[in-house]
């Protein structure tokens, strides 16, 4: 199968559009109906998995717990943990945009708004700062920080059009910054559900947050669920310059910074991976 039929195949696997809008279906009934706007992130077959794991992994002592969905996009998981009976949902993203969606999504499909939404860069921007979470949910951007090279030829060919950069690119720096900042928002013995891809250099990142707090914290990360996806492209602009992506991203496998392997038909296969890290004080 041609590398275009098959992300055809596994988009229409993953949701089913009806115009402006389409639906994600969770597992044990859980099924959102999402609006489709350009800027704001579609839920991805790693968003969906994160999803289906979540509904697997929530039992009802979490119920009480208080959950911070980080980076929420349409809002698709706080909609689940509201549809399981959780109680104290915060739901914060960097884009205006996809907070303003998220929350007429939540009105439709509960017919009441009842998450606190909050929006800024990462827990920057959250009502109450000195609020700490039992869990924190992060689906982060999955890619790396591109190169010079490559910024300059995207800048050029795709400029602001359709979906920020950041919304892929620049996972590293943000996970880093996600690691400074954890314990600060993170109850102790609490935990980190994260979505990580393997384009973003996993050892990297998870060496980094050993560096940032493995003196103070005792930190457990146990990799839950692990898949292989073929790489879309999300948008047309993107898949416009679908060449220029995978050069860039084969320089990084090559580099070792990344994982990914290109199949004989040329679809190249990343890995995501959803590792849960509990942190306690020492
Ligand atoms: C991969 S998408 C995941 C969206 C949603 N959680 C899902 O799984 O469908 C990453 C989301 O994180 C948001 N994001 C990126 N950088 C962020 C930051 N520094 N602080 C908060 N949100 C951020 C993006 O706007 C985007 O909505």
């Amino acid at each position: 199968m041609s590398r275009e039929n098959l992300s055809s195949k596994f988009n229409r696997v993953s949701t089913l559009s009806v115009e402006g809008s389409y639906c994600v279906y969770l597992g044990v009934g859980h099924c959102f109906k999402l609006i489709d706007e350009p800027g704001v992130f579609k839920v991805s077959l790693a968003g969906m998995a994160f999803g289906s794991l979540l509904a697997r992994y929530l039992n009802k002592e979490c119920i009480n717990s208080r959950f911070l969905d980080l980076g929420t996009g349409s809002g698709v998981h706080s909609f689940l943990l509201k549809g399981m009976g959780v109680k104290s949902i915060t739901a914060t993203d960097i884009s205006k945009e996809a907070v303003f969606v998220a929350r007429k999504n939540e009105l439709c499909n509960f017919g009441v708004n009842t998450i606190e939404f909050a929006f800024g860069d990462l827990f920057q921007g959250l009502p109450d700062v000195s609020k700490k979470y039992d869990y924190i949910l992060f689906n982060p951007p999955g890619w790396r920080t591109p190169s010079t090279s490559f910024l300059e030829t995207f800048n050029k060919s795709v400029g602001v059009a359709g979906l920020p950069i950041d919304s892929m690119f620049y996972g590293d720096r943000t996970l880093e910054r996600f690691f400074e900042a954890l314990p600060d928002h993170l109850s102790d013995g609490g935990k980190v559900l994260i979505g990580l891809n393997s384009l973003v250099g996993i050892r990297q990142v998870m060496n980094r947050l050993q560096e940032l707090h493995a003196g103070k914290y005792v930190i457990d990360c146990r990799l839950l669920e692990r898949h292989d996806f073929p790489l879309l492209f999300y948008t047309e602009e993107w898949a416009r310059i679908r060449n220029l992506l995978i050069d860039e991203i084969m320089s990084w496998a090559r580099k070792g910074e990344a994982y990914c392997c290109m199949q004989e038909d040329g679809q190249i296969i990343w890995s995501y991976e959803i590792v849960e890290l509990t942190l306690w004080e020492r």
